[in-house]
Protein backbone atom coordinates (compact mmCIF):
# COMPACT_ATOMS: atom_id res chain seq x y z
CA UNK A 1 0.00 0.00 0.00
CA UNK A 2 1.43 3.49 -0.70
CA UNK A 3 0.71 6.71 0.33
CA UNK A 4 -2.63 8.21 -0.82
CA UNK A 5 -3.28 11.80 -0.43
CA UNK A 6 -6.77 12.56 0.75
CA UNK A 7 -7.55 15.52 -0.85
CA UNK A 8 -10.58 17.66 -0.16
CA UNK A 9 -10.92 15.58 3.04
CA UNK A 10 -10.92 17.68 6.72
CA UNK A 11 -7.13 17.25 6.57
CA UNK A 12 -5.20 20.78 6.32
CA UNK A 13 -2.12 18.46 5.39
CA UNK A 14 -2.03 15.27 3.88
CA UNK A 15 -2.79 11.52 5.04
CA UNK A 16 -0.31 8.88 5.00
CA UNK A 17 -3.19 6.04 5.20
CA UNK A 18 -0.75 3.35 4.98
CA UNK A 19 -0.82 3.94 8.97
CA UNK A 20 -3.49 2.82 9.35
CA UNK A 21 -4.50 -0.83 10.86
CA UNK A 22 -5.54 -3.10 8.36
CA UNK A 23 -9.40 -4.12 7.73
CA UNK A 24 -10.49 -6.97 9.50
CA UNK A 25 -11.74 -9.78 6.72
CA UNK A 26 -15.02 -11.31 8.49
CA UNK A 27 -18.02 -9.85 8.04
CA UNK A 28 -19.09 -7.13 10.24
CA UNK A 29 -22.41 -7.08 12.00
CA UNK A 30 -22.78 -3.61 12.76
CA UNK A 31 -25.06 -3.58 15.94
CA UNK A 32 -23.03 -6.69 17.47
CA UNK A 33 -19.70 -5.13 16.88
CA UNK A 34 -19.44 -1.40 15.74
CA UNK A 35 -22.49 0.28 17.59
CA UNK A 36 -21.16 -0.59 21.50
CA UNK A 37 -17.92 0.60 20.01
CA UNK A 38 -19.36 4.45 18.94
CA UNK A 39 -21.58 4.50 21.84
CA UNK A 40 -18.81 3.73 24.59
CA UNK A 41 -15.98 6.13 22.75
CA UNK A 42 -17.85 8.48 20.59
CA UNK A 43 -21.97 9.57 21.41
CA UNK A 44 -21.02 11.24 24.60
CA UNK A 45 -19.99 13.81 22.22
CA UNK A 46 -21.33 13.26 19.30
CA UNK A 47 -24.79 12.10 20.36
CA UNK A 48 -28.44 13.24 19.55
CA UNK A 49 -28.06 16.40 21.65
CA UNK A 50 -28.24 19.76 20.21
CA UNK A 51 -24.75 20.29 21.63
CA UNK A 52 -23.26 17.59 19.76
CA UNK A 53 -19.64 18.85 19.52
CA UNK A 54 -19.04 19.60 15.82
CA UNK A 55 -22.36 19.55 15.37
CA UNK A 56 -22.00 15.62 14.42
CA UNK A 57 -24.85 13.42 15.32
CA UNK A 58 -23.79 9.92 15.06
CA UNK A 59 -27.28 8.40 16.08
CA UNK A 60 -28.29 7.53 12.66
CA UNK A 61 -26.65 5.98 9.84
CA UNK A 62 -27.17 9.27 7.69
CA UNK A 63 -25.93 11.83 9.99
CA UNK A 64 -23.01 9.60 10.76
CA UNK A 65 -22.08 9.51 7.08
CA UNK A 66 -22.71 13.21 6.05
CA UNK A 67 -20.43 14.65 9.29
CA UNK A 68 -20.34 17.73 10.84
CA UNK A 69 -19.96 21.52 10.79
CA UNK A 70 -16.53 20.45 8.13
CA UNK A 71 -19.28 20.11 5.94
CA UNK A 72 -17.26 17.12 4.42
CA UNK A 73 -18.56 13.25 4.55
CA UNK A 74 -17.26 11.76 7.70
CA UNK A 75 -17.64 8.02 5.72
CA UNK A 76 -17.42 7.14 2.34
CA UNK A 77 -18.99 4.28 2.22
CA UNK A 78 -17.42 1.54 0.54
CA UNK A 79 -13.81 3.28 1.26
CA UNK A 80 -12.40 3.24 4.58
CA UNK A 81 -8.95 4.25 3.80
CA UNK A 82 -10.39 7.85 2.16
CA UNK A 83 -12.78 8.35 5.16
CA UNK A 84 -11.66 11.44 7.32
CA UNK A 85 -13.81 9.26 10.28
CA UNK A 86 -11.44 6.33 10.31
CA UNK A 87 -8.19 8.92 9.63
CA UNK A 88 -9.91 10.47 13.02
CA UNK A 89 -9.75 7.16 15.08
CA UNK A 90 -6.49 6.40 13.44
CA UNK A 91 -4.74 9.32 15.05
CA UNK A 92 -3.69 10.66 11.29
CA UNK A 93 -5.01 13.97 11.99
CA UNK A 94 -3.40 15.97 14.82
CA UNK A 95 -5.72 18.17 16.54
CA UNK A 96 -8.33 16.07 15.36
CA UNK A 97 -7.82 12.67 16.97
CA UNK A 98 -10.89 10.60 18.22
CA UNK A 99 -11.40 10.43 21.11
CA UNK A 100 -9.91 13.85 21.42
CA UNK A 101 -6.52 12.37 23.51
CA UNK A 102 -7.02 14.60 26.83
CA UNK A 103 -10.50 12.59 26.58
CA UNK A 104 -9.18 9.19 26.52
CA UNK A 105 -9.69 7.80 30.38
CA UNK A 106 -13.53 8.62 29.95
CA UNK A 107 -14.04 7.76 26.13
CA UNK A 108 -11.46 4.89 24.90
CA UNK A 109 -9.44 4.83 22.01
CA UNK A 110 -10.12 2.31 19.67
CA UNK A 111 -7.95 -0.55 19.35
CA UNK A 112 -5.82 -1.60 16.31
CA UNK A 113 -8.45 -4.47 16.13
CA UNK A 114 -11.76 -2.20 16.24
CA UNK A 115 -10.22 0.14 13.88
CA UNK A 116 -9.86 -2.92 11.54
CA UNK A 117 -13.26 -3.24 12.28
CA UNK A 118 -15.02 0.04 11.65
CA UNK A 119 -12.85 -0.60 8.56
CA UNK A 120 -14.53 -3.18 6.86
CA UNK A 121 -17.52 -1.76 7.75
CA UNK A 122 -16.96 1.03 6.22
CA UNK A 123 -15.50 -1.17 3.22
CA UNK A 124 -18.36 -3.53 2.86
CA UNK A 125 -20.73 -0.57 2.62
CA UNK A 126 -21.51 0.94 6.35
CA UNK A 127 -24.70 -1.24 6.53
CA UNK A 128 -26.49 -0.04 9.12
CA UNK A 129 -30.13 -1.80 9.79
CA UNK A 130 -33.02 0.34 9.34
CA UNK A 131 -34.83 1.59 12.66
CA UNK A 132 -31.18 1.67 14.10
CA UNK A 133 -30.19 4.13 16.62
CA UNK A 134 -27.07 4.78 18.86
CA UNK A 135 -27.91 5.07 23.02
CA UNK A 136 -25.80 6.04 25.73
CA UNK A 137 -24.08 3.37 27.24
CA UNK A 138 -25.74 1.75 30.72
C1 LIG B 1 -14.76 14.30 24.32
C2 LIG B 1 -15.60 14.59 23.17
C3 LIG B 1 -15.42 13.79 21.90
C4 LIG B 1 -15.45 12.43 21.74
C5 LIG B 1 -15.61 11.37 22.80
C6 LIG B 1 -15.34 12.18 20.32
N1 LIG B 1 -15.26 13.36 19.64
FE1 LIG B 1 -15.27 13.60 17.62
N2 LIG B 1 -15.16 15.61 17.84
C7 LIG B 1 -15.08 16.28 19.05
C8 LIG B 1 -14.84 17.68 18.79
C9 LIG B 1 -14.65 18.77 19.86
C10 LIG B 1 -14.81 17.84 17.39
C11 LIG B 1 -14.55 19.12 16.61
C12 LIG B 1 -13.06 19.25 16.42
C13 LIG B 1 -12.67 20.44 15.59
O1 LIG B 1 -13.37 20.75 14.61
O2 LIG B 1 -11.62 21.01 15.91
C14 LIG B 1 -15.03 16.53 16.82
C15 LIG B 1 -15.11 16.28 15.47
C16 LIG B 1 -15.35 15.03 14.91
C17 LIG B 1 -15.57 14.78 13.51
C18 LIG B 1 -15.63 15.83 12.41
C19 LIG B 1 -17.10 16.22 12.18
C20 LIG B 1 -17.24 17.37 11.22
O3 LIG B 1 -17.66 17.15 10.08
O4 LIG B 1 -16.95 18.52 11.61
C21 LIG B 1 -15.71 13.43 13.36
C22 LIG B 1 -15.96 12.67 12.06
C23 LIG B 1 -15.58 12.83 14.67
N3 LIG B 1 -15.38 13.83 15.60
C24 LIG B 1 -15.66 11.49 14.93
C25 LIG B 1 -15.56 10.93 16.20
C26 LIG B 1 -15.60 9.51 16.44
C27 LIG B 1 -15.76 8.44 15.39
C28 LIG B 1 -15.49 9.35 17.79
C29 LIG B 1 -15.41 8.05 18.55
C30 LIG B 1 -14.39 7.10 18.16
C31 LIG B 1 -15.40 10.67 18.39
N4 LIG B 1 -15.43 11.60 17.38
C32 LIG B 1 -15.32 10.92 19.75
C33 LIG B 1 -15.22 15.72 20.30
C34 LIG B 1 -15.30 14.37 20.57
Amino acid sequence: MGIAIASGSLAAEDVDVSKLPAAASSEVDFVKEIKPLFEKSCFGCHGAKPRAKSKYFMNKRETTLKGGSSKEAAIIAGKSAASPLVHFIGDLVEELEMPPIDKREKYPQLTKAQIGLVRAWIDQGAKWPSGVELAMPQ
